[in-house]
């Protein structure tokens, strides 16, 4: 018998007051108590617990960090074994083993035939301000090209290859100069709205034109260091490009020295049902930035990257805290887990996105469902036809779904992401859809 969500009062008395003083003392971030109104109890697996007794399906996995599950037994043993120990003793100075024991295991599963690297850092925005170093230094290369509505996260050099939203840049402009901007191989909204190029070659051919015949046009290849990409776009809304893209951008960055710089914070680790996302496409990048889940939940996060390219002197980069000895004993027992895991989230990934593509066929509203392994959500739209954006109805069906005890996570202008731990059960699922359909039916209302 599966647990099932249980929400009897949302807020509950407890998450109200709160949430209150949450606003009182902490600076804005993203948090939306109208849509999110969950105070965390405690969480166990796929269940979370808030502190009002309600229960809870998690589907945002902490946005994408919980790939594990909450409390992963075998990851809390490893925390607490390591605590006892000890908790510091900074990576940039000193030594401890377990470092490069999950190095060693991360640049093994990364794809390539050539000597790796790692660099630790704390969160997945850090791990792209070491790639963009790590490729200024190692190449002499000072311009990055990336894609509209990726996002590499906030810091203020990262927020200049992030291109997902407004907001997060208003008023921290000027960033870092050098970034050119192309568009992502969207197979259901391709950038150039003509009727024609939806189909997947020509998607790919267009981008690569794209790069050939305006970029390169006043920014010269050879001071391009490495185009930076997400194997799927993930806040750009679970985008997967045409399966031979990656296999294109390679040959075109091969014929200009230019590197790839894979971003797989947010699908890294397992998510897609093999470790590293890119493995689905058959190339090697040249760097991969890795984060969120790969600590179970303890901040971690950093880049596997061509040895070639390695930072040489001390003092180069360093971080006090990158690398942290409770966060890598974590990281050591996700990667056995994840391991094992993945033949399970290539099958219960398919059987997920078999249930949203029926509910594709049945609802007008869903535009789009699409995602690999557990990387999967759907596109709300007015209608199948003029494919436009609706982005209030997005906001409803996720808020219905939250007050049954579904936790979702919007994603794009106008899609919700389906990403439950990797351990969920085909049994959970079906939960999961049923709460699904009834919310997107409350939001039709
Ligand atoms: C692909 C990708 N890169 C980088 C980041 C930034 O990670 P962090 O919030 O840990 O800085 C995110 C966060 O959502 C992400 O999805």
């Amino acid at each position: 018998m599966v647990v099932r969500p249980n929400v009897k009062e949302l807020p509950g008395p407890k998450a109200q007051e709160i949430i209150k003083k949450n606003f009182e003392a902490l600076a804005v971030t993203t948090q939306d108590p109208d849509t999110l109104p969950i105070v965390i109890d405690h969480g166990d697996g796929i269940l979370v617990y808030d502190v009002d007794g309600n229960v809870f399906y998690d589907f945002g996995s902490g946005v994408g960090v919980l790939n594990v599950g909450h409390a992963h037994p075998r990851v809390v043993e490893a925390v607490k074994k390591q605590a006892e120990k000890f908790t510091h003793f900074a990576l940039n100075d000193f030594f401890y083993e377990n470092a490069i024991i999950l190095a060693n295991k991360l640049a093994e599963l990364a794809p390539g035939d050539f000597p790796k690297k790692v660099v630790y850092q704390n969160s997945g925005a850090e791990a792209n301000e070491a790639m963009m170093k790590l490729v200024k230094y190692g190449t002499g290369r000072k311009r990055f090209i990336a894609f509209y509505h990726a996002f590499h996260g906030r810091t203020q050099a990262v927020l200049s290859l992030t291109a997902s939203k407004w907001v997060q840049q208003e008023r921290f402009f000027p960033t870092m100069p050098g970034v050119e901007h192309i568009p992502y191989p969207n197979p259901y909204r391709n950038p150039w709205h003509i009727d024609g190029y939806a189909e997947p070659d020509e998607l790919v051919n267009r981008v690569i034109e794209f790069i050939e015949e305006y970029v390169f046009r006043h920014v010269p290849p050879e001071e391009v260091g490495a185009i930076v990409f997400e194997p799927i776009q993930g806040e750009g809304g679970y985008v997967v490009p045409p399966k031979n893209f990656f296999k294109e951008l390679k040959k075109l960055a091969d014929n200009y020295g230019i590197l790839l710089a894979d971003d797989e914070v947010q699908m890294g680790v397992g998510r897609t049902g093999k470790f590293w996302a890119i493995e689905h496409f058959g190339i090697a990048p040249d760097t991969i930035q890795f984060g969120k889940a790969i600590g179970g939940g303890i901040p971690l996060a950093g880049v596997v990257h061509r040895a070639d390219i390695a930072f040489d002197k001390p003092g180069r980069h360093a971080s006090t805290f990158g690398g942290n000895p409770v966060a890598i004993a974590a990281g050591i027992e996700v990667v056995e887990i994840v391991k094992e895991l993945l033949p399970h989230v290539q099958d219960v990934g398919d059987y997920l996105h078999k249930r949203l593509k029926e509910l594709e066929e049945k609802y007008e509203v869903i535009g789009d469902a699409r995602g690999l392994g557990l990387a999967q959500a759907v596109e709300i739209v007015k209608s199948k036809d003029t494919k436009e954006k609706h982005p209030e109805l997005r906001n409803e069906i996720v808020k219905e779904a939250v007050k049954r005890g579904l936790i979702l996570l919007g994603c794009g202008d106008n899609s919700i992401r389906f990403i439950p731990p990797l351990t969920i059960s085909k049994e959970e699922i079906d939960v999961a859809m049923e709460i699904f359909e009834e919310s997107l039916k409350a939001a039709l209302q």
